[in-house]
């Protein structure tokens, strides 16, 4: 989500009260089953991630693959985005728009979709690598992949979203990448785009206390290079600045009584390459 616009365009949402929101029991029964259904999609699509597939293709793939889950995709017409799913190839830092261009021999994409299930959104992200990848490539896919689980794994009542955000941060600049503060994850539910605003940087013991009940995702964005981005003249496409590759993963999640529950963890175990399908 971008920060900036989420601030101002959502500020006077009558459903958006500036309050997080603190789900019951009914709640995690929804963000279970709408978040497996989105991660069920992704499973689903990592067989079709070959060179020469167009993200067009994949995108075609991924919204009949939700409709046959009894789910429609959250981004089809949200703010005039057209289509099922966001497909940011290698220097694309996330909302990559699904076209005719071709993915090619080690090349890394991520692809992010959101599902509505009942009413409730799943929302969840993953980089595949397509053919061969390049070890540098590879090694920033997983440094990502690390970066959102450890800050997943420190979820729990008491703990601050300054603290996930840091821990995050840290583990991003140990391994010399740059985070991205353009964007950030975000409280979901009922709705789509929710209060907290979760940054995947900041100050241990700082920012909103966490509370059973609350939903939110996790989806740090991490470049080779600097994290400065820019967005292209779609509106959409956001591009790290010095053409560095940028890598992203994103999980839904609930704060339980002592701890975390994902709803988006893969049921086929592809949340991060390598694997073979
Ligand atoms: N799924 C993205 C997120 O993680 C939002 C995509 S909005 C779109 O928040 F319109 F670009 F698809
Ligand atoms: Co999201
Ligand atoms: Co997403």
């Amino acid at each position: 989500m971008n920060l900036a616009e989420d601030l101002h365009e959502f500020s006077d949402s009558p459903a958006r009260d500036g309050q997080i929101k603190i789900h019951d029991a009914a709640g995690f029964e929804g963000m279970r089953k709408a978040g497996r259904a989105a991660a069920e999609t992704l499973d689903h699509i990592a067989p079709y991630v070959q060179p020469g597939v167009t993200t067009e293709q994949l995108d075609d793939r991924i919204r009949r693959f939700m409709l046959t889950k009894g789910g429609v995709p959250a981004t089809l017409g949200y703010r005039g985005y057209t289509k099922s799913s966001c497909t940011s190839i290698n220097h694309v830092v996330c909302h990559g728009i699904p076209g005719p261009k071709q993915l090619r021999n080690g090349d890394i994409v991520n692809i992010d979709v959101t599902i509505v299930v009942d009413g409730w959104h799943g929302d969840t992200s993953r980089m595949f690598i397509v053919g061969e990848g390049k070890r540098k490539a590879e090694r920033l896919v997983e440094v990502t992949y690390e970066a959102m689980m450890m800050g997943i794994n420190a979820i729990k009542p008491g703990v601050t979203l300054g603290t996930i955000g840091a821990i995050i941060q840290k583990h991003a600049e140990a391994n010399r990448y740059g985070i991205v503060t353009d964007f950030c994850g975000h409280g979901l539910g009922r709705l789509f785009h929710d209060e907290p605003n979760v940054l995947h940087y900041g100050e241990e013991g700082e920012g909103p206390e966490l509370r059973e009940g609350m939903f939110f995702t996790v989806e740090p964005m991490l470049n080779l290079g600097r994290p400065d981005v820019l967005i292209l003249r779609d509106g959409w496409t956001a591009v790290t600045k010095d053409k560095s590759l940028s890598a992203q993963f994103e999980h839904s999640v609930g704060v339980t009584a002592d701890g975390v529950e994902i709803f988006t963890k893969s049921p086929a175990g592809l949340d991060c390459p390598p694997y073979a399908v």
